[in-house]
């Protein structure tokens, strides 16, 4: 079995505009900075798992315009493997609009372009390469007859299958998800999928068992400032936050579900992998920008020997 993390998902060019406040509607706002960068919750992880060292292959559509041919040589410079990106004649690569407040909060608008082409046949064109991968890391940018074949593929040959349910998709049908091994929502991406509240924190640990009576086998759900937690069948662990101050919190999701993969597939206990997927978020919200925030492997060294690992 080789070390690969295959990412089967979405990419997006990232328009950063820094706002002082949101325009109200019909109003015309100057905003004082503007930056491009490249985005996409299935390139974003891709490329944290690949800056801490992982060796990386990404299932993915770009358009034919230029922002394609930058995407596609943007995953290269990061050393993914490209074999299984689709250039899809006519159609325009995904854009991320995304207005970031001073306070380091967003908002963000998809626009799917290539990625609403990626389909069940180009997880099956990929099949040689997700059967040696050591995990299959998806979300939802995409098609969901696209993740769902993707989860049936993996539970079929036995490969860690690591679902990071973003942006919260109402229609997500839980029981596709059948022998999912990872679920990674945030709290109001599982209120939405459960229907459940997760208000308190015996709520949160509830609405997880939900899913894991549904054969799921591991929850773990983003707490923003509070951390983390995972919830198996018959055990629940607090994952610790990390205090900084936020700049830019964009992407930091993709930062974590992308370093967990990476730590996972390096061997370490899912707490370890948990705990330092946690801090490498952390970091990427002390910086601007999307992938232009995610650490290399010794920059996150650095900043862990900071904040310890207790
Ligand atoms: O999770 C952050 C990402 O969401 C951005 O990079 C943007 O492209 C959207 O997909
Ligand atoms: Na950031």
């Amino acid at each position: 079995m080789s070390d690969t993390i295959a990412v089967v998902g979405s990419n997006m060019m990232d328009l950063v505009t820094y706002i002082e406040r949101m325009p109200a509607r019909g109003e015309t706002l100057a905003a004082p900075d503007f930056a491009m960068g490249f985005g996409g919750k299935g390139a974003n992880q891709a490329v944290a798992a690949a800056r801490l060292g992982s060796k990386v292959a990404m299932v993915t559509c770009v358009g034919d315009d230029g922002f394609g041919a930058q995407v596609r040589a943007n995953l290269e410079s990061n050393g993914i493997d490209t074999t299984h990106v689709r250039t899809v004649e006519g159609s325009a690569s995904g854009v991320a609009p995304i207005f970031v407040e001073p306070d380091g909060e967003n908002a963000i608008l998809i626009v799917k372009g290539a990625n609403a082409a990626l389909a069940p046949s180009d997880v099956d064109g990929a099949a040689e390469m997700l059967r040696g991968a050591s995990a299959i890391l998806l979300q939802l940018e995409v098609d969901l007859a696209t993740v769902y074949h993707a989860v049936a593929f993996g539970a079929r040959e036995g490969i860690t299958t690591i679902l990071n349910p973003a942006p919260a998709h109402r229609d997500l049908d839980i029981a596709q998800l059948d022998g999912l091994d990872w679920f990674c929502p945030n709290e109001s991406e599982l209120a939405l999928l459960t229907g459940l509240p997760t208000d308190t924190e015996a709520d949160v640990t509830a609405a997880a068992r939900h899913l894991i009576a549904r054969g799921i086998r591991n929850v773990v759900v983003t707490l923003g400032g509070r951390g983390a937690r995972r919830i198996t069948a018959d055990h629940v662990e607090e994952i610790a936050p990390v205090a900084v101050t936020p700049v830019d919190t964009t992407g930091a999701g993709d930062a974590f579900i992308g370093a967990f993969a990476h730590y996972l597939g390096a061997g370490h206990a899912p707490t370890e992998a948990l705990t330092r997927a946690a801090r490498y978020a952390a970091l990427s919200i002390t910086r601007r920008g999307t992938q232009t925030s995610y650490a290399t492997a010794p920059e996150f060294a650095e900043f862990l020997s900071e904040h310890a690992l207790d």
